[in-house]
């Protein structure tokens, strides 16, 4: 057999840190283990293995063994912080910090990405050996309206094609949009870039441009290219390309057309 690894696991443990002594091992692995005691932060750490699959078992890692490190090294780590006087946690420090201690912990195991979710709209990640390089991701939403039309072909081969998209006076949707970036975290604040800049690049030369419009008739940019969810997230990536500043990187652009339908473009 191959000693190269040639499968990935990931497995989300949800916990809320401050939690840790109030309830220690109170099972509620669903919503979070220990489960939030009051109104308090809880967190996801989704971390990937690579390995191989063991006959014996038929698994890569036992996702119970990655649950317990997680609980005995992950969160502890977390609490700490969160007692420390360190008032706001940098994702860089905390990602650096629990990357090493829960890689630590796996081995033989080899943790190859370990994803910090702080809330549905915004994650960071560390991936091995780009360290200390990290990736933060930001969920934001707009609604436009769009018709999916080839004015080349014909009316009842557009109808066929396209369906209901096809309808002459368009139809709406609640666009989600994911922004992947990486980079070098500010040794102070622990962030890529501030937050505030990030959001106002986004607001700027996305959110502003597309939000309640209709695409077709008052976006220039889709005047003659069809407003699939496809060129919809290329255009997005284009245009966010070469707005961050030197040392940030965009590296992917996912456009959520609906809850079912999602599209991603990544940097070559
Ligand atoms: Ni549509």
């Amino acid at each position: 057999m191959s000693k190269k690894p040639d499968i990935l696991l990931t497995r989300d443990v949800r916990f809320a840190p401050a939690a840790l002594e109030s309830a220690p091992g109170e099972a509620n692995n669903f919503a979070a283990n220990p489960p939030p005691n009051g109104v308090m932060p809880v967190v996801t750490l989704a971390v990937q293995v690579a390995g191989h699959i063991h006959t014996d078992t038929g698994m890569l890692v036992n996702i119970k063994h990655i649950d317990q490190i997680v609980r005995r090294v992950a969160a502890p780590a977390m609490a700490d912080m969160l007692r420390s006087d360190i008032q706001s946690i940098g994702p860089g420090l905390l990602l650096a910090e629990l990357f090493q201690r829960c890689g630590a912990a796996l081995q033989p195991y080899v943790m190859t990405n370990l994803m910090l979710k702080i809330s549905p709209w915004m994650y960071f990640q560390a991936h091995g050996g780009e360290l200390p390089m990290i990736q933060m991701a930001q969920k934001f939403e707009f609604s436009a309206a769009h018709r999916l039309h080839n004015p080349e072909l014909s009316p009842e081969k557009n109808q066929e094609l396209f369906g209901k998209c096809n309808n002459l006076n368009g139809h709406g949707h609640n666009y989600e949009l994911e922004v992947l970036i990486s980079g070098q975290p500010d040794p102070h604040s622990g962030q890529i870039m501030p937050l505030a800049n990030f959001q106002r690049l986004v607001n700027e030369h996305v959110i502003d441009v597309f939000d309640h419009k209709h695409l077709n008739m008052d976006c220039p940019e889709f005047s003659t290219l069809n407003p699939t969810v496809e060129n919809i997230a290329r255009v997005i990536f284009t245009k966010m390309q070469g707005v961050f500043a030197t040392g940030v990187k965009l590296v992917a652009i996912k456009v959520w057309e609906t809850p079912k339908t999602c599209c991603e473009v990544r940097a070559g």
